[in-house]
């Protein structure tokens, strides 16, 4: 299976819309978002960065705000959800998801801004991971939420994701979506045509 490499990757940015059909754009994270990401952290709600990070953290540590913001190092991307705000692209949402090319799944986990929770923007980010993972060839999508999380559980459950329970931690529960995508028929056009490039550079690999 060929890998979509990063500078083929990054010419793709998405416009995605919430439910009341004002745009985002979804693109990866550059070193230059590091400050605005790492405000995003910090201005989520207890309750939400806990969701996410599974543990009382107040801001990403130094380490871990550094992978976040160099996107491709060992096939780990994370990508922005963005908003125009008084003139200013801010931030409204992130996720982050690997490919691990040995079992041909992505894996993932992302956030909303919780002044934007609840306007579709999970939603239209799940999607978009799926358009993301079927362009790698991957075969599943997964992912890891504790089990309080309602809000995730029911977001998966309602775009056809299963359950199974975390192989070792029994606070998490993982949902886990069969793919079963052809290059082209991916629903998000920049993916489509990253999966069909990709096919046309390497015709023996299955996407
Ligand atoms: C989980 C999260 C990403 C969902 O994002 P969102 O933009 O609020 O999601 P949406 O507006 O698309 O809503 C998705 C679904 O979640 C469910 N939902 C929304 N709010 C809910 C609530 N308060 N309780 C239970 N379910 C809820 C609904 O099923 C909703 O779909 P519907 O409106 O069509 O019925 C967001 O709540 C978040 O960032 N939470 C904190 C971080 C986190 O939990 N991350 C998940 C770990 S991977």
């Amino acid at each position: 299976m060929s890998i979509l490499r990063l500078e083929d990757l990054k010419q793709y940015s998405d416009t995605l819309r919430t439910r009341q059909g004002e745009p985002l754009n979804v693109r990866f994270v550059e070193p230059r978002d590091t400050e605005e990401l790492q405000h995003y952290v910090r201005s989520l709600s207890t309750r939400s960065r806990y969701n996410r990070f599974f543990g009382a953290i107040s801001e990403l540590p130094k380490a871990l705000l550094h992978d976040f913001t160099h996107v491709g190092e060992q096939e780990r991307f994370t990508v922005i959800a963005t908003k125009m705000v008084d003139g200013f692209e801010t931030i409204v949402g992130e996720a982050r998801y690997a490919f691990h090319a040995d079992s041909s799944r992505v894996e993932f986990g992302m956030s909303v801004d919780d002044r934007w929770q609840g306007h579709g923007i999970g939603t239209a980010l799940l999607k978009n991971m799926e358009c993301r993972a079927a362009a790698f060839g991957a075969e599943h999508l997964f992912g890891d939420t504790l089990r309080s999380n309602e809000t995730m559980i029911a977001l998966a459950r309602k775009s056809g994701f299963a359950f199974v329970n975390h192989p070792d931690d029994w606070r998490l529960v993982r949902f886990d979506k069969e793919l079963n995508v052809a290059p082209k028929d991916i629903p998000c056009a920049s993916w489509r045509l990253a999966a069909l490039s990709r096919q046309a550079e390497s015709p023996s690999a299955s996407v």
